[in-house]
């Protein structure tokens, strides 16, 4: 079967990298696809917002099987385009990809199911917002109803930062029409888990837990990135919360889309934090995270392409997904000014090195080739992948594989599961 996978950073090579292992693959297209990836698919150079070029590539060339990794062409209807032309598709439609791409949908949604969830109130203005912010108390939490990558939520802790969050996103309208709506909430206090599961639209097959690491700044400081390293297991999440989880949040959202109209299929990414109270939901996503995906894939036992085709065909029926007990974790390395404006088109070297160590694998993310030679091309640049007996082991297998890449302006938070290790 011919796969196409949509997307070009990490996550995406993960995704290669674990469907190139099937079996059933004949050839693998990834679209725009990467340097790294390059080494395990043909790159078709379309952008995946370009949804209806993808779909008459995937018609073109008998693709028998897609998968999306981003939310921007998913929330844009990329899926139902797809299906129009009776092609297969791993992913929600454009209704069922709201529940990322609307905050306001998503909370009102899991007000609804009885999903627990932080207190909130919707703002439309700015004179909403304070009085919402008023009731809950500092420190509270704005965020865009719309997509920002990941940049439209602020947590606000006095009356000067109120200001500024209020002028950025009613004056200023720093995330555009993603702003036109603002959801008020408590500051839930604990550590976040990442929860990902596989939905044909009815049923679940939950993944194995995993944690990402979101502020740029070792001790988690500064500002939010789009991850700075992931491991699996999380460990933070005993098998009763896990199962409650699946429960309660998971399996009632599959069952609350359906009832509504928007039958989920695709990866349902609940971001939750584990509070005194017990799990909250932050927020859903509706695609693999990244970077959780790639220890994930790492983790994953057996085919990941006959799964995900039964998904994608609505009934996983007999599909099934398992994970070695072992642990997997990711470093992200990335160059200086990231979350801003990085430098790039540096030249990178070591990562054949970093490769031949036993257990690793080094997914590209941002970079490019610049007359053959493998350089920055982006803010987050290598995933630095290893699996190991504990989630120690792990680590130190991606950190001394990290060490072996250089490039000037390389930088890494050297923390990655540090508290998670040492509350063990
Ligand atoms: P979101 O895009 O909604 O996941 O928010 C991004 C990040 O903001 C989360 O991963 C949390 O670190 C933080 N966050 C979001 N909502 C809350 C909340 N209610 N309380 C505390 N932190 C939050
Ligand atoms: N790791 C966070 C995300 O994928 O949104």
């Amino acid at each position: 079967m011919k796969v196409l996978v949509i997307g070009g950073g990490g996550r995406e090579h993960a995704l290669c990298w674990k469907l190139k292992q099937s079996p059933l693959l004949s050839e693998l297209y990834c679209a725009p696809g990467n340097p790294g990836i390059a080494e395990l698919a043909d790159l078709v150079p379309i952008r995946s917002e370009d949804f209806t070029e993808l779909a008459e590539f995937a018609a073109g060339l008998g693709i028998g099987l897609t998968v999306v990794g981003p939310e921007v062409p998913l929330s844009m209807g990329l899926v139902d385009e797809f299906q129009r032309r009776d092609l297969l598709v791993f992913g929600p439609t454009a209704r069922a990809a709201e529940l990322e791409a609307s905050k306001v949908f998503a909370k009102q949604f899991m007000q609804r199911y009885d999903i627990p969830t932080a207190d909130f109130e919707v703002a439309h203005n700015e004179r909403e917002a304070r009085k919402a912010a008023k009731h809950f108390g500092f420190p509270v939490v704005l965020k865009a109803d719309g997509l920002a990558a990941g940049k439209g939520v602020l947590i606000v802790s006095d009356r000067a930062e109120l200001k500024a969050a209020l002028a950025a996103l009613f004056d200023q309208r720093q995330f555009g029409s993603a702003s036109e709506r603002v959801v008020v909430e408590e500051c839930l206090q604990g550590e976040e888990v990442s929860i990902l599961a596989l939905s044909d639209g009815t049923h679940l097959l939950p993944l194995a837990t995993s944690k990402d690491y979101k502020r740029i700044g070792e001790g988690d400081s500064g500002p939010n990135t789009g991850g700075m390293g992931a491991h699996s297991p999380s460990t933070l999440v005993t098998s009763e919360q896990g199962s409650q989880i699946i429960e309660r949040v998971m399996r009632a959202t599959v069952h609350g889309m359906a009832e509504e109209n928007r039958t989920f299929v695709g990866v349902l990414y609940a971001g939750l934090m584990m509070t005194a109270d017990g799990p909250r939901v932050l927020e859903f996503n509706v695609r693999f995270g990244d970077p959780e995906t790639q220890p994930l894939m790492m983790r994953m036992e057996g085919d990941l392409l006959p799964v995900l085709l039964a998904g994608a065909r609505g009934d996983f029926g007999s599909a099934r997904v398992g994970f070695r007990q072992e642990a997997a974790a990711c470093v992200v390395l990335a160059s200086e000014g990231y979350p801003g404006e990085a430098v790039k088109g540096e030249p990178i070297t070591g990562i054949e090195v970093a490769r031949r160590q036993p257990e690793v694998e080094v997914f590209h993310a941002g970079t490019a080739l610049a007359d053959g030679t493998l350089v920055t091309g982006g803010g987050r640049v290598l995933n630095v992948c290893a699996t190991g007996g504990g989630l120690a082991d792990a680590l130190r297998r991606a950190y001394t594989a990290s060490a072996e890449i250089h490039w000037p302006s390389v930088v890494y938070r050297k923390d990655i599961g540090r508290r998670v290790i040492e509350a063990d």
